[in-house]
């Protein structure tokens, strides 16, 4: 056995287990992973769901947006991912440029995803303009999380990290965007920086569980980035993080404490010699 599970929740969580938890007004908790180890820790703490996310872009690589990251990079964090979990659902993000192309492409590239990976899944962003996209992925077999709101490969086109969905214009186009996702067979949508008061109209009016980020407690479930909520990540919070640990201050006091060890000589011990 790979992990020893901390729950008593369902064997392996599929897309039948996500819409019964919506079904049954049980929330679905969510995080990102990008390795093997942490994906492991969320498995065994309990995460129902665990998306490969194109965030690691900027919170693995260091880069400024989510753009640069490649669909070789994905596979390979996914094929580390998939490794460390038995029980949670794993869903790959398609990064910038996959999908955007041509639909044609886009449905081949979630094949590659799934062949290459292991993975239960895969997310786009978007809506409207790819139902049809959506479509043929949900037609081959391939489980589908839309992504509406702050879709941040769009972001240039936005001019920023601000929400989305806050004129009226705005939220009647998520609203048709999300049944379109829905009528052409995803799973499940991802809500990123919405108001709380519309992504709430959005679940209400879905079969299909949504997933906020930042768009308040009316959702379905909730996803964090991992290392935002566990404080790894320090070069911005948004109001919608909550820091359940400041790994970074843990991790740079226990290396100082290690460096000043050595510096004075007392690591190793004798006991930990041979
Ligand atoms: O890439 C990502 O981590 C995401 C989540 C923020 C939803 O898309």
């Amino acid at each position: 056995m790979k992990n020893a599970s901390t729950t008593s929740g369902p064997k392996k969580v599929t897309t039948k287990v996500i819409a019964a938890m919506k079904k049954d007004g049980k929330r679905i908790a969510c995080l990102t992973a990008y390795d093997f180890l942490t994906a492991r820790l969320l498995d065994q703490a309990g995460i129902d769901l665990i998306l490969v996310g194109d965030s690691l872009g900027m919170v693995f690589q260091g880069q400024e947006t989510t753009l640069p990251v490649t669909l070789d990079e994905m596979i390979y964090h996914a094929k580390t991912v998939v490794r460390g979990v038995d029980r949670s659902m794993v869903i790959v993000d398609m990064p910038f440029m996959s999908f955007q192309a041509s639909h044609e492409e886009g449905f081949r590239n979630a094949g590659r995803i799934m062949k290459e990976t292991g993975a239960g899944g895969v997310k786009f962003e978007g809506g409207e303009r790819i139902a049809d996209l959506v479509h043929m992925t949900v037609r081959a077999g391939i489980p589908v999380i839309g992504q509406l709101g702050l879709t941040p490969q769009s972001i240039h086109q936005f001019g920023g990290f601000t929400p989305r969905g806050e004129t009226a214009a705005e939220a009647k186009q998520m609203l048709k965007d999300a049944k379109i996702l829905e009528e052409a067979g995803a799973f499940s949508i991802v809500l990123e920086k919405v108001p709380a008061s519309l992504a709430a109209k959005v679940t209400k009016s879905l079969t299909i569980p949504t997933i906020g980020i930042g768009a308040g407690m009316h959702c379905d479930g909730q996803i964090l980035v991992v290392t935002d909520m566990l404080g790894l990540y320090e070069d911005f919070h948004p109001r919608f993080v909550r820091r359940y640990a400041h790994l970074a201050e843990s991790i740079r006091r226990s290396v100082k404490e290690y460096v000043k060890d050595i510096q004075e000589v007392k690591f190793p011990t004798q006991k930990e010699s041979y």
